[in-house]
């Protein structure tokens, strides 16, 4: 009887050193992750503030960084569809770790994009007009529609909580490659890391 195969997972690593991330899926990364951090503080703040010239100032900010994160996110997107596969996942991660990681990451990618347009569903319902940075002016891509702003409203947080929650078990995992399996995954997603030619 033939012996059966070593599952891939269980193989000796094959190559010594994994490839890093391209420079531009880095860079897209680290910003977003800056901006969406802040959007969280700026979005819990506003709406926790009471009524003042203060709480509209943060109304602003957050809503004109979240139409950047929009923007910014979307190119993240074409940038990272466009690059080559991603490195690959250490030898020692059994395969329902591999498909989480990869499942997470889209999950990252839907929420990214969902949260700023349900955020942007907000202000076209309220039918309230608002510039981006007090300069451009936003168009709106629903009509003025109270029950919908409301609703809209519960979406918007219900994905922040959702983004929130990911982000825990996302940061948690990368910091667990780390410090307690000690893998190349966290490094190689750091500026540092210059990829193998
Ligand atoms: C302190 C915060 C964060 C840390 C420490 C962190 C860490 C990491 C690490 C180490 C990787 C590489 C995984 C691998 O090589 O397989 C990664 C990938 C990724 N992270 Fe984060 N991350 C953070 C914040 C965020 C945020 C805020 C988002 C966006 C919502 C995000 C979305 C992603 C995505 C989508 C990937 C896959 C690579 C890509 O396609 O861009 N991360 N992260
Ligand atoms: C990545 C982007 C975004 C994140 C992470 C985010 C996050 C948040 C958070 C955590 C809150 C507080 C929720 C609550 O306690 O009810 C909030 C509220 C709000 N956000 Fe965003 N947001 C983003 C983008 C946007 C955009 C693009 C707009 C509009 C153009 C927007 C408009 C609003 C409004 C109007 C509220 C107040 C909602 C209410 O009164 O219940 N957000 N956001």
């Amino acid at each position: 009887m033939r012996p059966k195969p070593t599952p891939v997972h269980a193989r000796p690593q094959a190559s010594p050193a994994p490839a890093a991330w391209n420079g531009g899926v880095k860079f897209f990364h680290w910003l977003l992750a800056l901006l969406i951090f802040v959007q969280f503080t700026l979005g819990w703040l506003a709406v926790s503030w009471r009524l003042s010239p203060a709480k509209l100032d943060l109304f602003v900010w957050h809503k004109s960084i979240g139409v950047l994160v929009l923007a910014l996110g979307l190119l993240r997107l074409a940038w990272r569809l466009a690059s080559p596969a991603a490195p690959t996942l250490p030898p020692h991660m059994p395969p329902w770790e591999r498909t989480a990681a990869r499942a997470s990451h889209a999950l990252l990618y839907g929420l990214m994009l969902a949260l700023p347009l349900s955020g942007w569903l907000i202000q076209s319902t309220s039918g309230m007009p608002f510039r981006i940075f007090r300069q451009w002016p936003l168009p709106a891509i629903a009509a003025a529609d109270k029950a919908a702003s409301e609703l809209a409203e519960v979406v918007h947080l219900s994905l922040g909580i959702a983004l929130a929650a990911l982000l825990v078990v996302h940061i948690g995992a990368a910091l667990r490659h780390h410090f307690i399996q000690h893998d190349e995954v966290m490094m190689r997603m750091l500026p540092a890391r210059r990829r193998p030619s």
